[in-house]
């Protein structure tokens, strides 16, 4: 391993009725708070109603900030900005999934900041001030809830980059598997795709030495695997939801790469499509992961052929490692179409014509932001990645 520091002051507030915490929360910060939502999925399904009854019983003045995209923009996350600025807020509460909450990241950090806040998801700047949030979550998929990072889109420019820092982690997360269960199926599937591909992420790095980080990315892995297709089948078990909302959590709340920086590649590549094509991000990885696998497969067989064998039952009898390997990366791509997630980029409409612009954008923040650590990826590697999603 290499020596690490790990410190996370998100407070997770997990299970049933949970919400009802909300107003005893808050009495630590400010009366002006500002929520924050998305496209009104949590008017449709009642939570916001509830959110507001809490927030009055808090006695807050509440302002709002509604319209949060999937994808969120520079552009929102500057009316949020001026909100906070205008109206004094002490607090923000983020209701909603990933994109919420990532926006209400920058929002907090912008706030607290002098200059523009693209300086800061740029990584121009780091931020070292912010102003308190916390969250209320509606979707099993990213992780934000308990990590400080937000990925933001510039349209303007076509970047969507990934930043965080110390001081944007939650306060407090909220998960309350009941309020995941109007997630729609396609919305569902994503999130699980999500979690597993920040699961490869991590375990995909050449530190030697990490037997247990190892060990507990399989059982994530596993623990999604057998549960993903029985949520399909119940879309509101409270057992299956509450698995899978607790595995995007541990998926990327820093449990499981102590010791180690994983690799990063493929979420860089798939946030350089969305920042051209704006399609849902996990779309991007159900397609962009398998194809990114089958071209780092010389890095390292083995670890590959690990996780392979701990994901599904394969077999291996007379095969080499690498036909081991290719095995497995197509049951993964096969498992993840049961589900109902894309295979190529065909899927979205996607064609040839702007690849180039895509794997510019993708080499440069691979670059920039350090991505790459299990194998170091040209353009030109990236190209032929995109190529084979077509
Ligand atoms: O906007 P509303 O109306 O709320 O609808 C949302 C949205 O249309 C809907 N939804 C959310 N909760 C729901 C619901 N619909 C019904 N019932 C509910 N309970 O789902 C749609 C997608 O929401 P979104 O927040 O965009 O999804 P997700 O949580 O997957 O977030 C995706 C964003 O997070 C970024 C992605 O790049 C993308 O921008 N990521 C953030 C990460 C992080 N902060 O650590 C890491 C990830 O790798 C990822 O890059
Ligand atoms: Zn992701």
């Amino acid at each position: 391993m290499e020596n690490f520091t790990y410190r996370n002051p998100t407070k997770l507030i997990f299970g049933k009725d949970q919400l009802n915490v909300l107003p005893e929360e808050l009495k630590n910060y400010g009366k002006n708070v500002l929520l924050v939502y998305g496209g009104g999925s949590i008017k449709r399904n009642g939570l916001y109603d509830k959110v507001i009854s809490l927030l009055n019983d808090a006695e807050a003045s509440i302002f709002e900030l509604a319209g949060v995209e999937p994808n969120p923009r520079l552009s929102t996350v500057r009316k949020g900005i001026e909100i906070c600025q205008n109206e004094k807020i002490d607090f923000m509460l983020a209701v909603g999934g990933g994109s919420v909450i990532d926006c209400t990241k920058a929002i907090s950090a912008g706030a607290a900041y002098d200059g523009d806040v693209w300086d800061i998801i740029n990584k121009k700047v780091t931020a070292t001030k912010a102003l308190p949030f916390g969250t209320v979550l509606t979707l099993a998929a990213t992780g934000s809830e308990m990590n400080p990072d937000s990925v933001i889109t510039n349209w303007e420019t076509n970047e969507k980059y990934v930043w965080g820092s110390e001081v944007t982690h939650p306060k407090f997360s909220i998960l309350d598997p009941v309020n995941t269960f109007s997630v729609p199926r396609d919305q569902t599937v994503y999130g699980m795709v999500d979690m597993m591909s920040h699961v490869f992420e991590q375990y995909f790095h050449n530190v030697k030495n990490t037997k247990l980080q190892d060990r507990m990315c399989y059982s994530v892995l596993q623990t999604v695997i057998e549960t993903a297709p029985k949520l399909l089948e119940d879309l509101e078990s409270y057992e299956h939801r509450e698995t899978i909302l607790y595995s995007g959590t541990i998926a990327l709340n820093g449990t499981l790469q102590m010791g180690y920086f994983g690799d990063w590649a493929s979420h860089t590549i798939e946030h350089a499509v969305s920042a051209v094509y704006d399609i849902p991000h996990a779309g991007g990885l159900a397609i962009l992961f398998p194809h990114w696998m089958r071209h780092t497969i010389d890095q390292d067989v083995d670890r590959m052929k690990n996780l392979m064998t701990n994901m599904f039952e394969l077999e291996t009898e007379g095969k080499t490692d690498k036909e081991i390997v290719l095995e497995g990366i197509d049951k993964l791509s096969v498992f993840w179409s049961s589900l109902g997630a894309p295979s190529q980029l065909a899927d979205y409409s996607i064609g040839d014509d702007r690849l180039e612009e895509i794997a510019e954008i993708a080499a440069r923040e691979m670059e920039h932001g350090g991505f790459g650590n299990f194998k170091k990826l040209t353009k030109e590697d990236i190209l032929s990645i995109l190529r084979a999603s077509l």
